[in-house]
């Protein structure tokens, strides 16, 4: 529930009470759920799912207290925002069935690679936020990009707002395109940092460390280097020579991953990762 006076809420939405309606409940929808709640953003009696799986439901409802149903044209009847979290796959069918929307409803779609007009055309309905949140969003550490039309109003932003950042950071962006470019940087990221996590985890079993103790190493070294360049506000490069002695160890590992094409693979990846989300 967002009230007027009640924590982070204070004058977006005065004193009425939100209504979210979730067509599909998957890992991105519970995601959303539990930051919402965890961060008493909305109180779960004002949160419906709707989703075709009976052991997504039951879950749902019984780790957070939701209401769940299966009709997603009953779910959306009345809700304030409707967060469409289903796979592309499945978005034709659910859009043709919540078709019909009251014109002060929200819509706020994290189904990657469906556009604003798309949106908009399939359902006949011009108040729509479109956002790129990504998987650490499931413990509040998100990072979503967003955008609506130019239709939604500024109450309407405010309310997305609210939603997306009890994900973690959010940041609003006018211009369309860099939902793409953000699907492939960091909408994909996490699996390329988790892939590097685990690289240099097996590098220190490789050399005889414990795997646990390596993973506790390389977990902080992310972590740490991460907090040093938002701290610190230097570029990376200017921090990687800090740590790199002449002729010392760093070097000689640097040299390995240049000779590897570690930077131009990173681009290349990105890259292609982008072309197919302009695909999708
Ligand atoms: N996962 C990520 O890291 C991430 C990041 C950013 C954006 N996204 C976007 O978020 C969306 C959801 O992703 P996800 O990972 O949460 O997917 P997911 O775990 O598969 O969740 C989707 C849920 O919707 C259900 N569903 C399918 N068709 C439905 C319908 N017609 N009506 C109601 N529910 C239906 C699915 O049931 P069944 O499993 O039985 O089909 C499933 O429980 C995707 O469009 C994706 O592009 C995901």
């Amino acid at each position: 529930m967002i009230e007027a006076g009640k924590g982070r809420n204070d004058g977006i939405m005065g004193k009425k009470k939100i209504r979210i309606a979730f067509i599909g409940g998957g890992a991105m929808g519970e995601a959303m759920i539990k930051c919402l709640s965890t961060k008493k953003v909305v109180v779960p009696q004002d949160m419906v799912v709707s989703d075709i799986s009976p052991v997504r439901r039951k879950l749902l409802s019984r780790e957070y207290g939701v209401s769940t149903l299966t009709d997603n044209k009953k779910a959306v009847a009345k809700a304030d925002l409707i967060v469409l979290a289903v796979k592309p796959q499945n978005l034709p069918q659910v859009i043709e069935e919540i078709k019909g929307l009251a014109s002060k409803q929200l819509v706020l779609s994290i189904v990657a690679g469906a556009t604003l007009s798309s949106l908009r055309q399939g359902l006949s309905h011009s108040s729509v936020v479109r956002a790129m949140p990504n998987m650490p969003a499931q413990i509040g550490e998100g990072m979503t990009i967003w955008t609506a039309t130019a239709e939604t109003e500024q109450k309407q932003k405010k309310l997305a707002q609210t939603v997306l950042e009890a994900l973690g950071k959010e940041i609003y962006v006018a211009d369309e395109k860099y939902l793409g470019m953000a699907t492939a940087l960091s909408g994909s990221g996490p699996a390329y940092v988790f892939l590097f996590i685990e690289a240099l985890v097996d590098a220190g079993v490789h050399i005889g460390l414990p795997r646990d103790m390596a993973q506790e190493l390389v977990l902080q070294t992310i972590l740490g280097s991460t907090r040093t360049v938002e701290k610190t506000g230097k570029h990376p490069a200017d921090l990687r020579n800090t740590v790199t002695s002449p002729g010392g160890t760093t070097t000689e590992a640097l040299l390995q991953l240049e000779k590897g094409r570690f930077r131009s693979l990173l681009l290349e990846a990105v890259a292609a990762a982008y072309k197919k989300a302009k695909r999708l």
